[in-house]
């Protein structure tokens, strides 16, 4: 059996989460919701790495064997960092898994614009992230690589992270918020809308009824699961024979972390 550690800035990382247990239904998880800290979306990158590093260390000393930062924005700021310092062998690792482990490969968030420009009719997608995913290199990099073919409309999810965690995901004043980032994205054109934030897949029910019938929303989860396992069968990862048993973890009040957690699971 595999230990996966996941994490996020908040809830999240659970719209992750419930991909991965999908494809690998029997493995231990550890999810950590660094809410104290929540939102990293207008954070500096060197907190959110002091953050993602303080984080990863404690699953390692948890016991996992790869870690899948369910995060687009600490993605986007950190998965370089963390790879520098812990994915080749070092004393940092062997030291947190009592010589169990002497590196760990990390998992990260890909903001879905291959498919989005890939299927696009109207020419035209959305992408509805946080300010720190927008303005990341990783997002700017592969976004140099559509726009030449397709339009790219950005627009942060103002409000969208604190809903989501104050576990409020319907309702008229929810709508209102989520109204205010959708519809600047549909008068633009867009049929497609990306979702660029692991917090935005628990709003999906409000932006499609916003978007209507005829607009796609691709949330990049399952193509993390997929990778995941990719990573798991090259590391010859040892899986199977438990029974997907995840324990959680957070760095503030853990109520909210609980309350989503039940609603999906
Ligand atoms: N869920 C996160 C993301 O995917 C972070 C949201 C935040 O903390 O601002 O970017």
């Amino acid at each position: 059996m595999a230990t996966i550690g996941v994490f996020d800035s908040g809830v999240g990382g659970l719209s992750v989460l419930r991909e991965l247990m999908k494809v690998l239904p029997k493995e231990r998880f550890i999810y950590f919701s660094d809410n104290a800290y929540c939102p990293y979306g207008n954070r500096e990158p060197s907190f959110i790495i002091d953050r993602a590093r303080a984080v990863s260390e404690s699953l390692l000393h948890d016991g996992a064997d790869v870690i899948v930062v369910a995060c687009n924005t600490a993605t986007a700021a950190a998965t370089a960092a963390l790879r520098n310092e812990y994915s080749s062998p070092c004393e940092r690792v062997k030291e947190l898994t009592g010589g169990r482990k002497d590196r760990v490969s990390f998992v990260g968030m890909e903001p879905a614009v291959k498919p989005a420009a890939l299927g696009t009719k109207s020419g035209v997608i959305g992408v509805l992230a946080t300010a720190g995913t927008l303005t990341g290199s990783k997002y700017l990099d592969m976004k140099s690589h559509y726009v030449d073919d397709v339009k790219i409309v950005e627009h942060v999810g103002k409000g969208f992270v604190e809903l989501v965690e104050k576990g409020e995901l319907d309702g008229e004043r929810c709508e209102r918020v989520v109204r205010g980032s959708v519809e600047p994205i549909l008068e633009a054109g867009a049929d497609t809308i990306v979702l660029g934030c692991t917090h935005y897949p628990f709003l999906a029910e409000v932006i499609s009824r916003i978007a209507g019938p005829d607009v796609k929303i691709i949330d990049p989860a399952p193509a993390v699961a997929r990778r995941l396992c990719n990573v798991i069968k090259e590391e010859s990862i040892l899986t199977g024979g438990g029974e997907g048993k995840v324990t959680l973890k957070s760095s503030g009040p853990d109520d909210a972390l609980k309350r989503t957690f039940a609603l999906i699971f």
